[in-house]
């Protein structure tokens, strides 16, 4: 990192640490994080689910309960299970393994191999995961209309009111292209550490991100509230190849495959206040005056043994999820990929998470629309271009009114 990052941080660890008596909050926000940790190792041993689940039915008809909305807001992740009908999830899988061997992607990646550095600088280094954005099971998931009355419901689990009126539109949600994921049984190179995306020293350092976390800057982490909308869609992110672009209400994914503990699938520490365990733990003593625990611009923000390891011991899988079953979690969760996939099937998952309309997220959707067109990567992620001249991509003749509505098309 070059002197003038350092700089940068220097100067707000300064400014931020002047704010409060931040030793203080700190210890109270790890002594809270501690108990919510010990609640999860309790609940994990006695066989309880922490991770919460709903049915899409009771999604589609309005009839989650106020207390399951609550346990979400308060675990920031949330199983929807059967958005999609299970063989239509198995037909994709097969479809999307179809248009990769087709065009045989495996000896073109070999060609391309380290275009994308993301994920360079964590441990686990960089996953297989296939740079594939049109394929048509792809569009067909995202412009579904289950999905959108998924993403509706989960949109509205935010506080959407500012002062200067609403933050985003949660009815509305744009297509985010993002890729797909096939690992191997018996894969061990496609781990991810413990990591959260949508800005890494950005947290501390942008000034709507200041503001988004201004109580627990400013001592009061209890009264911050993750759910609330304002400036959530006005922060400003360093720009690399595979930042997302996008304001996302909730990360996601859909299952194509049977997955769980064993598979080597997603694990998330499910407590969405632990931010600010994570924000005030990097203004502690013990930290260099240039140094946010190892935050690296541009890059995922890494949670550490060294400096975080009182709440990764609350880093747990989900459950098993089946094909059409959809996971979902706050940007700001800890979230990670098994480094060894034990178990006997394939984990497979297309990436689709909630983007819903806002200006920050139409213009992205602009320069996407004109990728999707030409068949290239979509604009967030290393310019791989696979798509190109791939047979059986999905064109503008793919889309219905929806789809084209979600692609500013
Ligand atoms: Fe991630």
């Amino acid at each position: 990192m070059g002197d003038q990052l350092k700089a940068y941080i220097r100067e707000a660890k300064a400014h931020l640490q002047g704010l409060t008596d931040v030793k203080a909050a700190y210890q109270d926000v790890r002594a809270a994080m501690m108990t919510e940790v010990e609640t999860i190792k309790t609940a994990q041993a006695q066989g309880r689910a922490v991770i919460p689940e709903v049915s899409y039915v009771r999604v589609a008809d309005g009839t989650v309960p106020q207390a399951m909305r609550a346990e979400i807001r308060h675990r920031g992740c949330v199983v929807v299970r059967g958005v999609f009908d299970r063989s239509q999830a198995e037909d994709w899988n097969a479809e999307i393994g179809d248009y990769i061997a087709r065009n045989d992607y495996l000896s073109k990646a070999k060609e391309k191999a380290g275009i994308d550095k993301y994920f360079g600088g964590l441990k686990s280094g960089t996953p297989q995961i296939y740079g594939l954005y049109w394929s048509k099971p792809q569009v067909m998931a995202r412009q579904a209309e289950s999905m959108a009355a998924t993403k509706r419901f989960l949109n509205r689990l935010w506080d959407v009111a500012g002062p200067m009126g609403d933050e985003f539109d949660p009815d509305h949600d744009y297509a985010y292209a993002d890729r797909t994921r096939r690992r191997q049984p018996g894969d061990t190179t496609l781990g991810l550490s413990p990591h959260m995306d949508s800005g890494s020293y950005e947290r501390w350092l942008d000034p709507a991100y200041q503001k988004i976390y201004g109580a627990i800057f400013g001592g009061q982490w209890r009264d911050y509230d993750p759910w609330k909308a304002t400036y959530r869609t006005q922060t400003r992110e360093f720009s690399s190849a595979a930042v997302c672009s996008m304001f996302r209400t909730f990360q996601g994914w859909t299952g194509l495959t049977t997955q769980g503990p064993a598979d080597g699938t997603l694990s998330l520490i499910p407590v969405a206040q632990s931010i600010a365990y994570f924000l005030l733990r990097a203004l502690q003593e013990d930290v260099e005056p240039d140094d946010l625990c190892g935050a690296i611009p541009g890059r995922a923000l890494g949670a550490r043994k060294q400096w975080h390891a009182d709440i990764l011991d609350g880093l747990i899988s989900i459950p098993t999820v089946g094909p059409g079953d959809t996971v979902w979690w706050h940007p700001d969760l800890i979230h990670a990929v098994a480094d060894a996939h034990t178990g006997t099937d394939y984990a497979n998952v297309i990436y689709i998470g909630a983007s819903p309309k806002c200006a920050k997220n139409e213009a992205y959707t602009r320069k996407q629309a004109q990728k999707f067109l030409e068949g290239r990567s979509a604009p967030d992620f290393a310019p791989e271009d696979y798509e190109v001249d791939f047979e059986g991509r999905a064109t503008i003749a793919d889309l219905t009114d929806l789809g084209r509505a979600q692609m500013c098309l």
